[in-house]
């Protein structure tokens, strides 16, 4: 590491900080040693119904597995994000909307305005019968309505599952199936980037398949206005449903570990599981972590691009910044239409002061050059963030230099669905940054690095990602599943979270993520299970057998690399690839589809059958003088044909 590549905080940010140098060192050491104080102090927060006495309740042994944070504390999410806001924040903007089209006016919606529509929704969700408890799918593009719709299921006590919105019919179907949700709000069409999504079209194709008799009522928001298929009496126009009802709606006491919503992420096998949050913690960890990292003012404009499909858009547009009273901007559109001006003209026409997005799209748009950029001012600008997947030291620098001018602190936050919030970050005015690091964990966060054996390793060291100790905001379950949350997170190493993720430590004590260990690929930030693109695949009738590998992608980060075997008879052809790579996009969506498909008369296995995907990997990396020993497989020729053919250069 050369000493130019270490940012120091820049005095002017520290000047003004929330959390300086100080502050962490010595807050780190008591929420470490304390957590029941320290967690306890933290909670006051946010507005309780009943106050918490018990903070932390944990046990990661196998034997007597628990976890429960603040578990006699009762309260509403929805309350938190709103109500207790009108008093002193009632005309401050809570969202800024800026739709697909800039030509379109964009909108500012109070926290009266908000409370209202919320409260509106909430009422009529309880008029078709929705109860605490109730599993409710949101499958809504990027609008207010998605993060009404949120906060409604949450001040009724229904447990929402957004689908995000460039899924398809199957993986639709397949969420609400596994949580049988009784209601789903979509939209007619989606907009982005100028293009039409057929969200209800999806909707009423996903409700075809089997597995979907939960659903009664389909709630449809008028967005583009398009002609769509109404079912009565199944589907309901939102407005028809929502413009009529109080602007005042009681909400429902939540115990803290009360269910609060479900978020399906891939893992390494079988389907996407349910990640399932509760109330308290959650919302303890989403607004501390937002308000910290983000070292948030009364008057800031914040900007996180994600989608409300995502945790991100769960935790860092709706919850975190919401209940720290805060004004956030939820964007439509993509960052390249109607130019790769966009985001900065964005920032620009709302004063955008925090901006937090991937690094995919840093890496893309860096492509285009500095004058996109330039052509704009960007001086209200003053933090930078990133996060869903280890952002590579020259899109680092760009990020900081050309579209922050060197004077804005970025923080690359290191989190997973399953951690509710910011695990490993910076905190602005305190930590000194290093392209290409999360730098330090946050408060009561305990990374360690493991070898393959569970062995924990000291000091500079690499290995496996592991947490020695729970936090507020950590997933309570796997929706209708208890032991295969078990299983995947605290079996390999017994005592410990893992995270599935590789880590680096340097000298400094900073932590460096390198990237998933498992058969999880991260395209462009999102997760894709290995096994849900081989059984697509596999799905397809002259499929035999389907083995599919990431391989680094200069602009996703990874990419997807499928190897495909006929059944006997069926020849390979390149409209049946074309026609492989339509039905990944169809059965689950076009960030499935796979970038090269290879065909492969023969798998490299082993005698016992087992795909030595390790093989597979440097094939799809271009690496065939690195396969390592080849000895052990049933049949080492098939390995010298897949190299010979491979997709790549
Ligand atoms: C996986 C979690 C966290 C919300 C978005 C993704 C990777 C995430 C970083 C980062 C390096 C990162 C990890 C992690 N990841 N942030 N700052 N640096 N890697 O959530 O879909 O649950 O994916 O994303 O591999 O395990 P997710």
């Amino acid at each position: 590491m050369s000493p130019p590549d270490l940012h120091p905080v820049p005095p002017e940010f520290a000047a003004t900080a929330r959390l300086k140098r100080d502050d962490y060192e010595r807050l780190y050491a008591q929420s470490v040693r304390e957590p029941d104080a320290f967690w306890g102090d933290v909670a006051r927060r946010l507005d309780w119904m009943q106050a918490p006495t018990q903070i932390k309740d944990v046990s990661y042994a196998l034997d007597d597995f628990h976890i429960r944070w603040y578990a006699d504390g009762e309260l509403n999410a929805s309350v938190n994000c709103l109500d207790r806001h009108l008093a002193t924040r009632g005309d401050k903007t809570a969202l800024i909307f800026e739709p697909d089209d800039p030509a379109q006016t964009a909108q500012h919606i109070s926290y009266r305005d908000l409370h209202a529509r919320v409260c509106q929704l909430a009422n009529a969700l309880r008029g078709l019968g929705v109860k605490k408890g109730d599993r409710i799918t949101i499958y809504l593009p990027m609008i207010p309505e998605a993060v009404a719709a949120m906060l409604a299921c949450a001040r009724i006590g229904a447990i929402h599952s957004v689908v995000f919105g460039g899924f398809a019919p199957q993986s639709i179907a397949d969420r609400v199936h596994d949580c049988q949700s009784k209601l789903i709000i979509t939209a007619d069409e989606g907009l982005r980037g100028g293009k039409k999504v057929p969200l209800k079209a999806n909707v009423d194709a996903a409700l075809k398949l089997p597995g979907t008799n939960s659903v009664e009522t389909v709630l449809v928001v008028r967005h583009t206005g398009a002609a769509v298929n109404m079912q009565m009496p199944r589907d309901r126009w939102f407005d028809a449903v929502v413009d009529g009802q109080p602007v005042q709606c009681e909400p429902e006491r939540m115990n803290a570990e009360d269910p609060l919503f479900i978020l399906y992420t891939s893992g390494s096998t079988g389907k996407p599981k349910g990640v399932l949050h509760t109330t308290g913690g959650y919302l303890v960890w989403a607004s501390y972590t937002h308000e910290s990292v983000f070292d948030l003012r009364e008057d800031d404009i914040y900007w996180c691009t994600a989608d409300v499909g995502w945790v991100t858009g769960h935790s860092y547009i709706v919850y975190g910044p919401l209940a720290n009273g805060a004004t956030a901007l939820v964007f439509e559109g993509v960052p390249n239409y109607p130019n790769v001006s966009r985001f900065w003209e964005v920032i620009d026409k709302h004063r955008v002061t925090i901006f937090y997005t991937a690094p995919t799209a840093i890496r893309a748009l860096m492509r285009e050059g500095e004058a996109p950029v330039k052509k704009t001012s960007r001086a209200s600008l003053r933090l930078l963030g990133t996060v869903g997947e280890p952002i590579n030291p020259e899109a680092w620098r760009w990020y900081y230099e050309t579209v922050g001018d060197s004077r804005c602190p970025v923080v690359d936050t290191w989190w997973q669905t399953e951690t509710g919030g910011i695990l490993i970050s910076p905190l602005p005015g305190a930590i000194d940054t290093k392209p290409g690091s999360a730098t330090k964990p946050f408060f009561g966060v305990q990374p360690a690095l493991v070898d393959a054996n569970g062995a924990l390793l000291e000091g500079e060291a690499e290995g496996n990602l592991v947490l020695l100790d729970s936090w507020p905001g950590q997933m309570r379950t796997v929706y209708g599943d208890h032991p295969r949350f078990i299983d995947t997170y605290f079996r390999t190493y017994p005592g410990m979270y893992f995270t599935g993720d590789g880590c680096r430590r340097d000298a400094d004590g900073y932590y460096w993520i390198t990237g998933r260990v498992d058969d999880v690929i991260n395209v462009s930030g999102h997760r894709i299970g290995t096994a849900e693109v081989e059984s697509a695949l596999v799905s397809h009738p002259k499929v035999a057998e389907a083995a599919v590998v990431g391989f680094p992608h200069d602009i996703k980060g990874q990419g997807i690399y499928a190897y495909v075997t006929l059944i006997v008879g069926e020849g390979e052809s390149e409209d049946l690839r074309k026609e492989l790579v339509a039905h990944v996009r169809k059965e689950i969506g076009p960030i499935a589809a796979p970038d090269h498909l290879q065909w492969a008369p023969g798998l490299p296995k082993t005698r016992s059958g087992k795909i030595m995907r390790r093989i597979l990997r440097k094939i799809a990396e271009n690496a065939p003088d690195q396969l390592g020993d080849t000895s052990t497989l049933a049949d080492p020729s098939v390995v010298e044909s897949l190299v010979q053919h491979r997709r790549v250069p």
